[in-house]
């Protein structure tokens, strides 16, 4: 059978590379995948806002399942598309989705389905905005609606700070949502979910800054490991009970019942408690990369039984994981965040083996034939290890080789869970 993974990053050539280990899928296609993709699936040249041209390949090759990586797509409504036309996608509708491409959507559903998470107020009007910021003082959150790849988002940790947020989001007419700051540690829990159920995928972490030590500029993600200790026993069938299965309950009664992957973003404080940051409508980059490495179960299987509209869904399914950790190392261009260089030549790239393997995302074979930069976040290099130390010293080996002028990594990947222990 064949399947169709929609986007261009790390995430995506991770769901390729894995889609193409089932027994049951003959070829694997990437739109428009990137430099790496090309070892586990066949590039189609459609971009991912081409949702009509997507939906006639797809009808065309016959494709069996389609796979959606980023939310652009899915806030464009390219799930609604495909289902008008009988073809069959793994990912959540325009409306579903608006969990995460509306911020304020997100806020008002979770107040009203008792879910946790910061208070907050939305404002359009500037002068109530500061108004707000007057009364609260800081630490305090301010986000600008709409999707922004986690460039939206100011923690001020002073009332200055937030009245320049407020006034930069809103030189143009939108809306801003101020919320209170909340105190912890940050997980990624994400799940899969048929529309019913929800099925947990294993815990991860990433790490967002794109300095070491968590300083710097907010990146879409420098690295991640998987499981993350803060996650424990506990707190997990807490999260599954407070957050998960009302999500999955309340999208259902408002009538946007909600498949795809589903990520909360979630902050866990001192007592185990759990509060949703965000949430994201698809899988996370670079967690993808690393949960994709553990997951032993074969994906295809997992993704066609989440979109089996007559069976069961994931109710009945277990997910078998590799015991040991991941950990995955971004490596960005000169630049990124702010302006990512294109066009450095990149080598030493090693083979993939058992435990470690390369996902390429901003890579492309330039006229001449060579890999080189295209965007910020170029490699994710990921490897598994029994304890994470071991991961994370497999991850850092397998890069040593790897070269591109003014490559940017971190080198404290994994540094909060190892501290944990
Ligand atoms: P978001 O795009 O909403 O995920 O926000 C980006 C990052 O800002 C998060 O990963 C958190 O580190 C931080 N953040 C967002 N909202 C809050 C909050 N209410 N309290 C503390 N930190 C926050
Ligand atoms: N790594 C965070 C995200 O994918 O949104």
């Amino acid at each position: 059978m064949k399947v169709l993974v929609i986007g261009n990053g790390a995430r995506e050539h991770a769901l390729a590379w894995k889609l193409a280990q089932s027994s049951k899928v003959q070829r694997v296609y990437v739109a428009p995948g990137n430099g790496g993709t090309a070892g586990d699936a066949a590039l189609v040249n459609v971009p991912i806002t081409d949702l009509n041209a997507l939906a006639d390949f797809a009808a065309q090759e016959k494709i069996v399942l389609t796979v959606v990586g980023p939310e652009a797509p899915l806030a464009a409504g390219v799930v609604d598309l495909f289902r008008s036309r009988g073809l069959r996608i793994f990912g959540p509708t325009r409306a579903a989705a608006q969990l995460e491409s509306s911020k304020a959507f997100a806020k008002d559903f979770m107040q009203r389905h008792g879910i946790p998470t910061a208070h907050h107020a939305v404002f359009s009007d500037a002068a109530a905005a500061h108004a707000h910021v007057d009364q609260h003082g800081a630490p305090i959150v301010v986000k600008a609606d709409g999707l922004a790849a986690g460039k939206g988002v100011v923690v001020a940790m002073t009332a200055d700070e937030a009245h320049t947020a407020i006034d930069f989001m809103l030189r143009e007419p939108g809306s801003v949502v101020i919320e209170e700051f909340m105190a912890g540690e940050e997980a990624s829990f994400i799940v899969v979910a048929d529309g019913k159920h929800a099925l947990a995928l294993a815990t991860s972490q990433d790490h967002k800054r794109i300095g070491d030590g968590d300083t710097g500029p907010n990146t879409g993600g420098m690295g991640a490991y998987s499981p993350a200790p803060v996650v424990t026993p506990a707190v997990h069938a807490r999260v599954m009970r407070e957050v998960i299965q009302p999500t999955i309950a309340g999208m259902a009664a408002d009538g946007h019942l909600f498949s795809g992957f589903l990520y909360a973003g979630l902050m866990i404080d001192g007592d185990g408690r759990a509060r949703v940051v965000e949430f994201n409508a698809r899988l996370g980059d670079p967690e993808a990369q690393v949960l994709l490495m553990r997951l032993k179960s074969d994906l295809f299987e997992l993704l066609m039984a989440a979109t089996d509209t007559h069976g069961g869904g994931v109710r009945d399914i277990e997910l078998q994981w590799d015991r040991r950790s991941a950990l995955g190392v971004v490596m960005a261009s000169a630049g990124y965040p702010a302006s990512p260089r294109l066009g450095d030549a990149i080598g030493g790239i090693p083979a993939g083996s058992e435990d470690t393997q390369v996902f390429h995302a901003a890579t492309l074979k330039n006229a001449a034939g060579e890999l080189v930069t295209s965007g910020g976040r170029v490699l994710t290099v990921t490897a598994l290890g029994d304890p994470l130390r071991v991961a994370q010293q497999r991850a850092y080996a397998a890069l040593e080789p790897i070269r591109f002028a003014g490559m940017q990594l971190r080198r404290d990947i994994g540094h909060r869970a190892l501290k944990a222990r």
